[in-house]
């Protein structure tokens, strides 16, 4: 049986473009074929509206089908799984009760792996390829629970000039992570939002590819408006509008995550 792959989106930086490229990654994996499984871990619930429209995220939330319940009763992930409306492609959404998982999580024992447990019978049942994380933009125990419950990190970072600030605090944190989760693989950092003709662009490529034990991703996305559209319209951006520049950039990323991890 094939081994399903779990990678989280993560950084603590906000806005460096963890759910867009989660949501587009995973919407491309899923054109290539695979059956992937989206998780939205942020109260923002920004992956969960990558593809359901407000209404529906809203009366998801209410009803408690979602990742904030899964976590707090320790349920199995499997009764909160919905389908985005794209083969290949499901989501388990968030809610904006996801603020207090942390004080949720703060009596529990084995706290750090509630989520690996809720994710345990999917995860080895096989029916999926990938499941992709997103993490919101903190470094605390649900991050932790959203690390610990995955074989893959990718840090999405900006390319702008205070988008490699607290990167050095991400890269302890993993460090952290590791020592109660060894299986943990730093994958690579995946540079987004860049405009070529800046010289900041250069010079986070210039610093991250000095980085020792950190793979720089070959394929970086450039800034492009569709992403904005496409959000606006709850839609990948291959979706939105195919001839999208990010929608190709999108798809070199998704094909290089595959040649990494050798699916
Ligand atoms: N390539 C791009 N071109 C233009 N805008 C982009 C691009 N990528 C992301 N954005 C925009 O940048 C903002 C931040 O992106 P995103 O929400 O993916 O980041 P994030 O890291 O998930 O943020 P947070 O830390 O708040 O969770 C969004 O408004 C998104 O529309
Ligand atoms: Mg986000």
């Amino acid at each position: 049986m094939k081994k399903t792959i779990t990678i989280c989106f993560a950084n603590n930086k906000g806005g460096s473009g963890k759910s867009t490229t989660c949501a587009n990654v995973g919407y491309e994996l899923s054109k290539m074929g695979y059956k992937v499984l989206l998780i939205d871990g942020d109260m923002q619930m920004n992956l969960s509206l990558s593809f359901l429209d407000e209404d529906r995220v809203l009366e998801t939330a209410k009803n408690g089908e979602n990742l904030y319940t899964a976590v707090k009763e320790q349920k199995d992930i499997k009764e909160f799984i919905l389908n985005t409306g794209y083969e290949n492609l499901d989501l388990v959404p968030s809610s904006t009760l996801m603020s207090s998982i942390e004080y949720e999580l703060f009596t529990k024992w084995q706290r750090e792996f509630i989520l690996r447990k809720c994710l345990k019978n999917v995860k080895e049942s096989g029916v999926y390829d990938f499941i992709l994380l997103d993490a919101p933009p903190t470094l605390g125990g649900w991050v932790m629970n959203l690390l610990c419950a995955s074989d893959h990190l990718i840090i999405p970072v900006e390319a702008s000039p205070w988008g490699l600030f607290g990167l050095a605090n991400m890269f302890e944190f993993f460090a952290t992570v590791k020592e109660l989760s060894p299986e943990l693989n730093l994958l690579g950092v995946a540079v987004t939002k860049v405009y070529e003709r800046k010289n900041y662009f250069k010079q986070t490529v210039e610093y991250l590819s000095e980085t020792p034990d950190v793979y720089l991703f070959e394929n970086y996305i450039r800034v492009d408006s569709s992403i904005e559209w496409a959000q606006d319209n709850c839609k990948p951006v291959a979706v939105y509008k195919p001839s999208a520049r990010s929608a190709k950039e999108y798809k070199a990323l998704a094909e290089e995550v595959i040649s990494l991890v050798n699916r």
